[in-house]
């Protein structure tokens, strides 16, 4: 079992990519918290499922984009699980206008879920695993969209642009203390985030276009990713973004 004995934070881990990276962790022997917002339901499924398949798992509810209720998540997780190893940055969210007509209080809500979350989240993960002395992993669910374009994305672009320099920086701060910090950037996974591309054939043949392997990615695929960096074997892996996007940014249209 890759992760035995560790204890990992997953941010969003309710449903989509941070439910399967928190279950695909639980599997692979790690203790996890499934971080949510909202109604707990859902939360609570995914920790009933862990444990039924034999693995320590709670739910947590906190805000990335609040600094006391980030500090606390972590707080509360040493307290419960003795310790914490692995910080998975995976709360995400988007909503696409055109950037003529995007609303200022929805940029900030972006901006401050998508890249404040994450900054507030690393700062108190690495504060708890510099005390440890033990080392630890940072991994952040970007994007493709931390270097391609998307129209309409702006915020989410913007805030996944900078959750690639937030990386490579804190990588380099946090190496003495052998705490790797690294990005994990999928293309189109199939997931509630898409509902609605899924919902329009037309939307989603045209996504499916832009993919040279010609399918939507699973979670499951960005949680094998999400194992191995938070493993052992990826001791000499830091301040990198790992694409997973079935060759999306190397598509080259018409040529
Ligand atoms: C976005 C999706 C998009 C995918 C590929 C993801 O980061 O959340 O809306 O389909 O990138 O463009």
């Amino acid at each position: 079992m890759e992760l035995q004995g560790k204890v990992a934070i997953v941010t969003g881990s309710a449903t989509g990519i941070g439910k399967a990276i928190a279950t695909g962790m639980a599997a692979a022997g790690a203790a996890v918290v499934i971080d949510y917002v909202g109604a707990p339901d859902p939360a609570d499924a995914v920790v009933a499922s862990i444990r039924s398949k034999g693995s320590q798992a709670m739910a947590v509810a906190a805000d990335v984009s609040d600094p006391d209720q980030v500090n606390s998540l972590v707080q509360q997780t040493v307290k419960a699980m003795g310790r914490l190893d692995i910080f998975v940055n995976n709360a995400g969210m988007e909503s696409k206008y055109p950037f003529t007509e995007y609303p200022f209080e929805l940029w900030q809500k972006v901006i401050a879920v998508d890249l404040t979350g994450p900054f507030l989240c690393a700062q108190a993960a690495a504060k708890a695993m510099i005390q440890q002395a033990d080392g630890g992993r940072i991994i952040n669910i970007s994007s493709v969209h931390e270097d391609l374009p998307m129209p309409t994305n702006a915020p989410y672009c913007a805030a996944k642009g900078g959750l690639r320099m937030l990386m490579r920086t804190i990588a380099v701060e946090l190496a003495p203390h052998k705490i790797t910090v690294n990005n994990i950037a999928p293309g189109a996974i199939y997931t509630p985030i898409d509902a609605d591309v899924e919902a329009s054939k037309k939307i989603e043949a045209a996504l499916m276009a832009e993919i040279p392997l010609g399918r939507w990615g699973k979670p499951e695929e960005v949680a094998d990713l999400a194992i191995f960096l938070a493993s052992d074997a990826a001791g000499y892996c830091t301040g990198s973004t790992f694409f997973i996007d079935g060759g999306m940014l190397r598509q080259s249209g018409s040529l």
